[in-house]
């Protein structure tokens, strides 16, 4: 019987090589509930075999980093009533980010994604960097986890990775063709907490995790069931992180967004990409 060792291979070697961005990527993300992160975790896999530099810009102390002129940066957000999170706008507004070329995502629930892949583009270009190009694209709902449930799935990360090769063939010619993004200007009104998380203090252990999750300070350090309204922004991250299960959004809020949503149920909405 004939083996694998018979024959000898002196065929050239298969074009293994892809589409990739040499120097490492830097990966700054706001994601409280991790979907925008592992959305754009794949898709900095897919631009470079290199790891890529992580800033999470969802911890409260994190600021953008100094980031050498040249470099691509993933710059990745997800949509809170069609904006991006006023804490990520925030670090942004202060960043500094001449001769960055940036990839950015906006990530939603499947409602609408309205002004935030605009703003987020806005303000990236503030700050001195060239946007190469964008996305806005879905992942479950974290108030209604039945709206686009399972998403991003296996053709999601497909289309990612497509949207990456795409990517790299542009940065590789050197294109600058500027991006136009769906979004007005002035942008719909900014989110602004209409609820903040109860704890069941039967649950609760006070071991502070939730206290130094919070992005924006909100959670009582002494008492963790009590939280500012005024700093909350409903991310929903101390319920994330409690390992307890003592955090969740209140009932009547709960099902107030359900019925606000439950239209939307069952619907696929498609990923954009624009290059
Ligand atoms: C406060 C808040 C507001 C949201 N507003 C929108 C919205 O306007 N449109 C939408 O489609 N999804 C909206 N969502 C859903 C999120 O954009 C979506 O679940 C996203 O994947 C969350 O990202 P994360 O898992 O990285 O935290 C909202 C979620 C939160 C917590
Ligand atoms: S993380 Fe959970 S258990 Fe720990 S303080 Fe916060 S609510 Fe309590
Ligand atoms: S208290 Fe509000 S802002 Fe802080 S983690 Fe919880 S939901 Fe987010």
């Amino acid at each position: 019987m004939l083996s694998a060792l018979d024959f000898p291979c002196h065929a050239p070697a298969p074009l293994l090589q892809k589409p990739d961005i040499a120097m490492p990527v830097y990966h700054l993300y706001f994601s409280p509930c991790s979907s925008t992160y592992d959305t754009t975790y794949a898709f900095c896999r897919a631009i470079s075999q290199n790891a890529a530099i992580e800033v999470n810009l969802t911890d409260r102390e994190t600021e953008v980093p100094e980031i050498p002129a040249g470099s691509v940066a993933v710059v990745a957000a997800p949509v809170y009533a069609g904006r991006i999170p006023t804490p990520m706008a925030d670090k942004l507004a202060r960043a500094r980010l001449e001769g960055v070329k940036v990839v950015t995502f906006a990530v939603y629930g499947g409602r609408a994604y309205e002004d935030a892949l605009l703003e987020l583009n806005d303000l990236c270009e503030k700050a001195g960097a060239t946007v190469l190009a964008s996305a806005a694209t879905i992942a479950a709902h974290v108030f209604v986890p039945d709206l686009e449930r399972g998403r991003p799935d296996a053709n999601d990360f497909a289309e990612i990775k497509d949207f990456g090769r795409r990517v790299c063939e542009k940065y590789a010619k050197g294109e600058t063709t500027p991006v136009i993004v769906p979004g007005n200007r002035p942008y719909r009104p900014a989110y602004k907490a209409a609820f903040v998380p109860e704890t069941d203090t039967a649950m609760c252990r006070k071991c502070g995790v939730c206290v130094a999750a919070c992005p924006t300070g909100a959670i009582d350090a002494q008492d963790p069931s009590k939280t500012d309204i005024n700093l909350c922004i409903n991310c929903m991250r101390c319920a994330a992180s409690c390992a307890s299960g003592a955090k969740a959004q209140p009932a009547a809020a709960k099902a107030f967004i359900t019925a606000r949503l439950s239209p939307l149920l069952g619907g696929h909405k498609p990923n954009e990409f624009y290059v």
